[in-house]
């Protein structure tokens, strides 16, 4: 009987593209020592990015992007209306990932040119190869991407939490701003940035109050430390829509056939909340609106009060409550202004005052 080698051949009997890959499904742990390597030898700005498309070869977050079906019908939606008369058009599919998008266009579309940075563009290549063959691949950023020709339509998802953290639009706009022709089509057109007052003591007892006896052990002494620890991050997770205490105020909008670079270094807003009696103010809450062209309306919202998103909302907890005690008026700006050190990130303050009381500020990071 022939002898047969059933040992495991593992990561050595696999491709070598399934073998690149494993190191972005294990995330950014796997990739770390590369990482690191290589961080010696760039700049500050050139190791975040390095971080950020390594991030990107993690399987898992196409899932959970592709499982959002608001986001993706969204997209679905106003492909299909638009791309009704694409017939002659070439289309970019700025940070392509898996395909979803550029498939969707191709089917519409002449030709679309997907560009993707991360190692998913080895895959990235099979899928559209097998769906649409009119798409062409190009494996490279987007800042150095080279066309020989315009382009009719722009199509980006970049939208992180809190819209802007990871800072991808500048990506997309270095595209819009060589390739696009004059009256060429931006997808989404539009976006804008919401914020509103929360009301959420519960929030507080299960993150701040737990220390006070934990296990009946009093562990308060570790209460600054938490209050340090999540009220200085914001919080992405879902919020309550019942506690917003005030409808939403934008506190930021783009055009995206005109806003620049320079646009999302800085801005800020003035804000006017009212405390009605007996309530409180526990953070604010910041969510995201995104229109496409097109007269059919076609908005993707991460509102509280629309179907979750994987982006949730972005929870800015005060260190301490403000209490409204007879009813107050909350005067404040807000404020985000470009990390001086993550390069994806902004770091996000408030000043807030009200009559009689001592003015507060408030500072997050968001990285
Ligand atoms: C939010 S994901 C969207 C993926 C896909 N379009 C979708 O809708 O499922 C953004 C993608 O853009 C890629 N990306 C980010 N910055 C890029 C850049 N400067 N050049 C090329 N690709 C980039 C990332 O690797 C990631 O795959």
């Amino acid at each position: 009987m022939d002898s047969v080698d059933d040992t495991d051949p593992g990561l050595a009997g696999l491709s070598p593209e399934f073998q690149a890959m494993l190191g972005g499904l294990a995330g950014h742990t796997a990739s770390f020592a590369k990482i690191l390597e290589k961080r010696t030898t760039s700049t500050e700005k050139d190791k975040d990015d390095e971080v950020y498309l390594e991030s990107y070869a993690d399987l898992a977050i196409h899932e959970e992007m592709l499982k959002d079906t608001e986001r993706v019908d969204a997209y679905r939606r106003a492909i299909d209306q638009l791309g009704a008369s694409w017939s002659n058009s070439t289309v970019v599919d700025v940070g392509a990932g898996t395909g979803v998008l550029s498939v969707m266009c191709g089917k519409r579309a002449k030709k679309v040119v997907a560009i993707e940075a991360s190692r998913l563009s080895h895959f990235l290549r099979k899928v559209v190869a097998t769906n649409a063959p009119n798409v062409e691949v190009h494996d490279a950023r987007a800042e150095d991407l080279e066309l020989t020709e315009k382009v009719d339509v722009v199509v980006s998802e970049w939208m992180g939490y809190c819209l802007l953290f990871e800072n991808m639009l500048p990506s997309v706009l270095s595209v819009r701003d060589r390739y696009l022709k004059p009256g060429g089509m931006m997808l989404p057109s539009k976006c804008r940035l919401l914020l509103a007052p929360l009301e959420d003591q519960d929030w507080r007892k299960q993150k701040l109050d737990f220390w006070t006896s934990v296990h009946g052990i009093d562990m308060s002494s570790l209460i600054p430390l938490a209050r340090a620890t999540y009220c200085g991050t914001p919080q992405h997770h879902l919020v309550d829509a019942s506690k917003l205490l005030a409808d939403p105020q934008v506190i930021f909008e783009a055009d995206l056939h005109t806003v620049q670079i320079v646009d999302l270094e800085h801005f800020d807003a003035m804000m006017s909340v009212s405390i009605p009696a007996g309530r409180r103010l526990d953070a604010f809450v910041a969510w995201f609106e995104c229109d496409f062209p097109g007269d059919f309306g076609e908005t993707l919202s991460t509102a509280p009060t629309r179907p979750a998103t994987h982006w949730k909302q972005t929870a800015f907890y005060l260190r301490e409550a403000l209490e409204g005690g007879g009813g107050c008026e909350v005067q404040g700006t807000v404020t985000f202004q470009k990390h001086e050190v993550y390069s994806r990130g902004y770091q996000v303050s408030f000043d807030l005052k009200v009559p009689g009381r001592k003015p507060r500020s408030e500072g997050y990071e968001l990285r």
